[in-house]
């Protein structure tokens, strides 16, 4: 096991090149189970969850090829499913990455049947895919659960239903999106969830042939067709990395530019930013964040779906406002124990208080480094950031989950100035 070696008190100062979307990513390369023809995505980050789910759809029939980019163009991969080879989406597959679970609308809109480990619960809550199944029943499908896998059927194919999901929910909204552009008629999603990583799957669904309306919206109407064509897409820029940076940026006092990043999916952070002292520039292709001369202020924020504050910039704006002049609420409405970081942030000097959903801290003058662990993948995130403001040594440990999600971290930050070093670390064993 590797773990990270951190020496805080550097203000990072540079540019970071932002990478394509893991969470866009992911669902892009799902849909390719929906057409026989190649599915060219650009930009495809080179993550742990990317591999997971490239052997997942690898086990289903897929054939994956790399595409040359030219440098700096990030990496593009073609995903190639002439038949559906198997539809069994096995635990061993599904258990590490609960994306896993959206092959299940796509194999059944193409084959008919399909067969998918239930995901099982992780470590942020229980995340139940009810949403999902309740939602693929409506159009036609029987659905079982036995010895933990999922046994759905629809012989004869979906059929288009109207979908009211009682709750927001991104990989409902995307597993039914891809199995109505298949299913006979149409069918009609509210309450449906709006991040820009469904409008990026919406965008590629079009581009490959079906026929979607109100892409953007809470409310998305679907005509299903009989078959899908192959397409290329670029994956959008991870959102989630580039307001991970900009907090990196604002806790250290220094100054990042990130290199294609869009403003316009992070408004509700840049603006709780900017409440908490942030200097920011914004381009067509690039925002540069940094201090202003006054102090970080205690900034309060409450996570919802988009486009509220990301529940995946919790646990990184948590970190920021430990060193914060005043004191900061943070209420979690998305995931009932995603608060796992915070024991780790007081072993560095945090003063945290946790009442239920929310939690307050208190800014402190400084936080030293400690040796801590790494929880889950965006928890991950706020202990490197909260060691590179603190003073002296951190190390980190359990880093895999960090390797899920943020591509060339340690390069990123050392590019900025960072004294950062991945090491192994034989002491620990993986609990994946
Ligand atoms: C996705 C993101 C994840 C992000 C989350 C919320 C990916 C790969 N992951 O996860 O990074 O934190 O959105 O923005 O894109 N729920 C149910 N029943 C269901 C489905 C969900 O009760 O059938 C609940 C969940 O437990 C959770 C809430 O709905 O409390 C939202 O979850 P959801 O939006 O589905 O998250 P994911 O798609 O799993």
């Amino acid at each position: 096991m590797d773990q990270l070696r951190i020496v805080g008190g550097t203000p990072l100062s540079g540019t970071i090149r932002i990478s394509g979307a893991k969470n866009a990513a992911l669902p892009l390369m799902v849909a390719s189970l929906l057409t026989d023809s190649p599915l060219v995505l650009e930009n495809i980050p080179d993550l742990a969850d990317i591999r997971t789910l490239s052997k997942l759809l690898a086990s289903l029939g897929a054939t994956i090829s790399p595409e040359d980019m030219g440098e700096g163009a990030g990496r593009a991969l073609s995903f190639h499913v002439p038949t559906i080879t198997s539809t069994l989406a096995h635990y061993d597959l599904v258990r590490t990455m609960r994306a896993s679970v959206l092959v299940l609308g796509p194999l059944l809109a193409r084959c008919g049947t399909a067969t998918v480990s239930l995901p099982g619960g992780c470590a942020i809550g229980t995340r139940p895919v009810d949403m999902h199944l309740k939602a693929l029943e409506d159009m036609g499908a029987t659905i079982t659960i036995k010895d933990g896998y999922i046994k759905a059927e629809a012989p004869s194919g979906l059929s288009g239903a109207r979908i009211i999901f009682p709750k927001v929910s991104v990989g409902a909204t995307q597993n039914i999106l891809m199995a109505a552009t298949l299913a006979h008629g149409e069918t009609l999603m509210e309450n449906a969830a709006r991040e820009p990583e469904i409008e990026d799957l919406a965008s590629c669904l079009v581009s490959m042939g079906a026929d979607i309306s109100g892409i953007g919206t809470d409310t998305l109407r679907i005509q299903g067709k009989t078959a899908l064509s192959g397409a290329r897409h670029r994956v959008m820029p991870d959102r989630i990395e580039a307001g991970t940076y900009a907090m990196a940026a604002m806790a250290t006092g220094g100054r990042i530019t990130l290199e294609g990043a869009r403003a316009d999916h992070l408004q509700c952070a840049l603006g709780k930013l900017v409440e908490a002292g942030a200097d920011i520039e914004i381009t067509a292709d690039s925002i540069t964040v940094g201090r202003t001369s006054g102090p970080l202020l205690g900034v309060d924020i409450m996570t919802e779906p988009y486009p509220g504050f990301p529940t995946d910039l919790q646990a990184q704006f948590m970190a920021l406002m430990t060193l914060a002049e005043g004191a900061s609420m943070i209420t979690e409405t998305i995931f009932e124990n995603r608060f796992m970081h915070v024991p780790e942030l007081m072993r560095m000097g945090a003063d945290i208080t946790i009442h239920q959903s929310s939690v307050l801290v208190r800014g402190v003058p400084k936080l030293s480094g400690a040796p801590v662990m790494a929880t889950d993948l965006r928890a991950s995130f706020s202990l490197v950031l909260a060691a590179l403001a603190a003073e002296g040594e951190t190390t980190i440990r359990r880093i895999y989950h960090l390797d899920r999600g943020y591509e060339n971290v340690v390069e990123k930050l050392r590019g900025c100035g960072a004294n950062i070093h991945r090491e192994s670390d034989n002491q620990d064993t993986p609990d994946l």
